[in-house]
């Protein structure tokens, strides 16, 4: 499975002077698109879900097909919430399978933004995901005209910069330097002076939002100017319904199937233009041998009850799940009980992490203490509890998982 590590992946790009493309994805068009593209030019590749269009796809729909993609692709991708508006988003994503997440406090005055964003850095280093703020305010709405919403730019500051990173503990910033989310009249007016500037003092990958509609110029001087991670929608979504018209001009008459027919390959042409543009491109195979690879954790115990019955077993168990589910950094909760009835032990539970960091912060999770004090505990006789890492079957040459004691 090629998911890495995010941000080791933008520490390459920022090591290596190339930005890597955070392309939002609305549909599996425009999934198979990206990853499509991505692996013609053997790119690395962040796939964005932006909650501003959670209207438009089921998040959690959606996500098992993106995680199915990256499962099948060969070079090393990122799953990103884009855009994410609180903390209960963000541990939704992390939940579901996001390997980074950007939290946007940027509407906020500086000290409410830094609280929340701090927030949010808590709960997902502990889960081992790293954080993009956002600082300073990037005005327009991916995928429309940026003339309708005209709010006013606020640039970053070096001063605040500086600060904010101290005080949140984010992993990369998103500045504001002159972009506009959107479709734009004309070229944006970029301070590379200003970027060249936060970059210096703060020497980690810089974002920037509003990709579409910069000059093939423009994106290499933001890129040598510690821009590591673009993100890009708008075009993508303007080709997909150019795709949409010609195919209604041309007649298509195989009703839905025939309206969207090429959208992959629209996508697709323009993601790699931008890969190869952006210096990604032919990039793959570097970043899959020098960044840590993303693997879950399962937490296996095995175990007896006393003093209960079965049926008080089964409401322990099915609090038990309700609880520990909602626990940031917590993929699924599976719980079994012995198919035979001579089994040593009787019951199971395998909740699984989606990194390793979330066996310490899992633990010392309030509801995770109070469920095992008040309720598993007291009831657990003999027991054995066991954290697996997974293995890569395609780094041990299988096609079959493989569990490994830690
Ligand atoms: P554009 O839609 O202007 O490309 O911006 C995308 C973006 O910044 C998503 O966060």
């Amino acid at each position: 499975m090629p998911l890495v590590d995010m941000k080791d992946m933008l520490h390459h790009g920022y090591d290596n002077g190339y930005a890597v493309g955070a392309f939002d994805l609305v549909s599996l068009d425009f999934l198979e698109g990206i990853i499509s593209a991505a692996e013609h030019c053997r790119a690395p590749v962040i796939l964005s879900l932006a909650e501003s269009h959670f209207d438009y796809f089921d998040f959690e729909l959606i996500m098992p097909a993106v995680e199915a993609a990256v499962h099948r692709a060969t070079v090393p991708v990122a799953i990103h919430l884009d855009h994410g508006a609180s903390l209960d988003t963000a541990v939704r994503a992390i939940n579901l399978g996001c390997n980074g997440v950007m939290v946007d406090a940027s509407h906020e005055p500086m000290p409410d933004n830094i609280r929340c964003t701090r927030d949010v850095v808590n709960m997902a280093h502990a889960c081992g995901v790293p954080v993009e703020g956002e600082l300073g305010y990037v005005p327009g709405v991916e995928g429309e005209d940026a003339e309708r919403h005209p709010g006013e730019i606020t640039y970053t500051t070096v001063a605040e910069a500086r600060s904010y990173m101290e005080q949140t503990g984010v992993d990369f910033l998103a500045v504001s330097i002159g972009t506009v989310h959107g479709r734009m009249k004309g070229k944006p007016e970029l301070d590379f002076q200003r970027l060249k500037q936060i970059n210096e003092a703060l020497g980690v990958p810089l974002v920037i939002h509003g990709g579409t509609g910069l000059s093939d110029d423009q994106f290499r001087r933001l890129i040598a100017n510690g821009v590591a991670k673009i993100n890009y929608y708008t075009a993508l979504s303007d080709a997909a319904a150019k795709q949409i018209n010609e195919n209604t001009r041309a007649g298509a008459s195989s009703g839905f199937t025939g309206l969207v027919k090429n959208i992959r390959t629209v996508v697709a042409a323009e993601v790699e233009r931008c890969m190869r543009l952006w210096g990604a491109a032919g990039r793959a195979d570097e970043v899959l041998s020098c960044c840590r690879p993303w693997m879950p954790v399962e937490h296996l115990i095995i175990y007896n009850v006393e003093g209960i019955d079965k049926t008080g077993a089964e409401t322990m168990i099915a609090e038990g799940r309700q609880v520990l589910s909602t626990i940031p950094g917590v993929r699924e909760v599976f719980t079994g009980e012995a198919v035979q009835d001579a089994a040593k032990y009787r019951y199971t539970w395998l909740v699984r992490f989606c990194h390793s960091a979330v066996i310490d912060s899992y633990r010392e999770h309030p509801g995770h203490v109070t469920f095992a004090d008040r309720l598993f505990r007291p009831v657990a006789g003999e027991r054995i509890s066991i954290d697996y890492q997974m293995i890569d079957p395609v780094a041990c040459g299988s096609s079959n998982v493989v569990i490994q004691s830690t």
